[in-house]
């Protein structure tokens, strides 16, 4: 019967059955305090209705076991939504380690998607269902939102910043993506497809056709041709940070705080190289903001990220002339 007007998109990931079921158990609680407290009130008003035009009200002088029960058990359903809420929304929030990463641009009005291992696509995502996907997204222009109702996750998608969102497809198909932020005349438009396939078939996809360069070695060539190897090099004239093992590990700077150099922390030296100078270095690099896209940008993260190997040291070449 409702097949042609689903009032649910199916569950298609890991995801959605825990969304969902903390979704219904707060739509039920809702339900019933609804329809017990309209039953009542008309039950209430029916039953001591006044009957006579002279009838005057009994005084009520309050129970306080009945004031500490309907406190104490809304309190208790509450603290279980809010326990229960928090641990899927961190479980959401936090992509486990290892997820297979795909680069994602908004721009209006399209998705640009990089794969690590070069394949692009434009308005589709194909992933292989049982595995981890994150994906780390940023666009071009405004605020859109990566919507993919089936498998119940959403993210905005933010300029001059990235966001993530994880999940875990867990059924082949086709299914709806959705911008969910209105980001111009052709908002309605900015639509897609997600294609969750058997991991079996994703290699053989990822592995035909038109696989262009990797976003890390589109990275090394940019990195070439926008003249950074010039002053991230050992023996560099103007001297600036080495990037091998840098990505993921603590960076002190002038200031004597420290950051992660995470997609966030790259992103930013780029577009604004003065925002965190690095200890020991001076302020002398220049924006590339308007030089790069935000894809060449996740190109040259991806390149910086290749330079890292597990557990290696951070910047062996890295000390600073002075
Ligand atoms: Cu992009 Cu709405």
């Amino acid at each position: 019967m409702f097949t042609n007007f689903p009032l649910f998109p199916e569950q298609a990931s890991v995801q959605a059955s825990q969304v969902d079921g903390i979704y219904f158990f707060m739509l039920a609680v809702t339900a019933f305090f609804s329809l017990l407290i309209a039953g009542l009130v008309v039950f209430f008003a029916v039953r001591y209705r006044r009957r006579h035009e002279d009838e005057v009200g009994v005084p009520i002088h309050g129970s306080l076991a009945l004031e500490l029960l309907w406190t104490i058990i809304p309190f208790l359903i509450t603290m279980v939504m809010f326990g229960w809420g928090a641990k899927v929304f961190f479980e959401l929030y936090r992509a486990p380690a290892g997820a297979m990463e795909v680069y994602v641009v908004g721009k209006q009005w399209m998705w640009k998607v990089q794969h690590m291992d070069g394949q692009r696509e434009i308005n589709e995502l194909h992933v292989p269902i049982g595995k981890p996907v994150k994906l780390i997204m940023g666009s071009e222009d405004v605020l859109h939102s990566y919507f993919i109702p089936a498998f119940r996750v959403k993210a905005d998608v933010i300029p001059g910043r990235y966001n993530m969102l994880w999940f875990t497809a867990s059924k082949p198909g086709r299914y709806q993506l959705f911008c969910a932020e209105y980001c111009g005349t052709q908002h309605s438009g900015m639509i897609g497809t997600i294609i969750a396939m058997e991991p079996a078939e994703f290699q053989s996809w990822v592995g035909g056709g038109k696989s262009s360069d990797t976003p890390a070695a589109a990275g090394a060539k940019l990195f070439e041709s926008q003249g950074c190897a010039a002053c991230h090099a050992e023996g560099a004239p103007i001297p600036a940070p080495m990037l091998t093992n840098v990505f993921g590990k603590p960076v002190t700077l002038q200031s004597g705080a420290t950051v992660i150099a995470d997609e966030a922390y790259l992103r930013e030296s780029i577009v604004n190289p003065q925002a965190k100078i690095v200890a020991g270095f001076q302020p002398l690099m220049p924006t590339f903001q308007g030089l790069v896209t935000e894809e060449q940008i996740l190109q040259l993260i991806a390149y910086i990220k290749s330079l890292s190997t597990p557990g290696g040291a951070p910047g062996g070449a890295q000390a600073p002339a002075k």
